[in-house]
């Protein structure tokens, strides 16, 4: 998972850099899927239940699970990029939000909000602590800040298949549920909104927005439960170059 972790992390730091206006999120797929082949993996998401790329671009109001087409990113966008990679048959899956040239400040508050509260949760997956504890720390993150937390769609336990049990939602009471174990491995996903929490999905079947129209921002990590809280799998190693 660490190897698949990698990959991921590489290939997300690519579209980072590729990310500007006139850019289409066919383009990032085309580059994204390449990246994985290159480095040995295999994109988890193409085919998945039907899905038809290799990433998910969800744009602005867009909250997750976006088909990358010939839209192209505009100055003032902000896009979530989702990769997942398979390496040997282990799983990997991580987002990031990504400005496109400058966003009001507002907006880059919740981008910066919503990776807060994704660090919460990483720091709240330590051995001892329960299920619970890592859906409130997200949701507490949120809330502070004047936030709403998606609540329709979360994290989920990953391992051999992208999505295991336990489903793991944003947002929740401290010390309850699942008691958390040494090596269990989970992909935390908080998804924040500007606005309300409504959901509905479009006609393509897959795209998420939020039912007001507001912008919503999504991170994501896999990691692995240890007595220190989470370690994080989909990053990069320090001697790693870009
Ligand atoms: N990170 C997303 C998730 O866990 C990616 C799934 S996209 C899919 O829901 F197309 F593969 F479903
Ligand atoms: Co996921």
């Amino acid at each position: 998972m660490r190897q698949a972790g990698r990959i991921v992390a590489r290939v997300l730091a690519e579209l980072r850099s590729m990310v500007a206006p006139g850019v289409t999120t066919e383009e990032l797929d085309r580059a994204a899927e390449s990246l994985i082949r290159e480095m040995g993996g295999t994109p988890s998401f193409k085919g998945y239940m039907g899905y038809p790329a290799t990433i998910c671009a969800s744009i602005n109001e867009e909250i997750v699970h976006g088909i990358p087409g010939k839209r192209a990113l505009q100055e003032g966008d902000i896009v979530s990029l989702d990769v997942g990679a398979i390496w040997e048959g282990w799983q990997a899956d991580a987002a990031i939000t990504v400005a496109v040239g400058s966003i009001p400040s507002q907006v880059q508050r919740l981008l910066e909000v919503t990776q807060k509260a994704l660090e919460a949760g990483i720091a709240a997956a330590r051995v001892g602590q329960r299920l619970g504890d890592i859906s409130h720390a997200i949701e507490q993150v949120a809330h502070e800040a004047g936030l709403e937390v998606i609540r329709e769609y979360g994290g989920h336990g990953i391992g051999r298949a992208m999505h295991e049990a336990p489903r793991i939602p944003n947002w929740g009471r401290p010390h309850q549920g699942l008691w958390l174990k040494a090596g269990m491995t989970f992909a935390l996903e908080p998804m924040l909104t500007l606005g309300g929490y409504e959901t509905k999905v479009l006609d393509d079947h897959w795209t998420v927005v939020t039912a007001d129209g507001s912008l919503s921002a999504h991170y994501e990590h896999t990691i692995v439960v240890t007595r220190n809280g989470g370690k994080i799998l989909t990053t990069l190693d320090e001697n790693d170059e870009l």
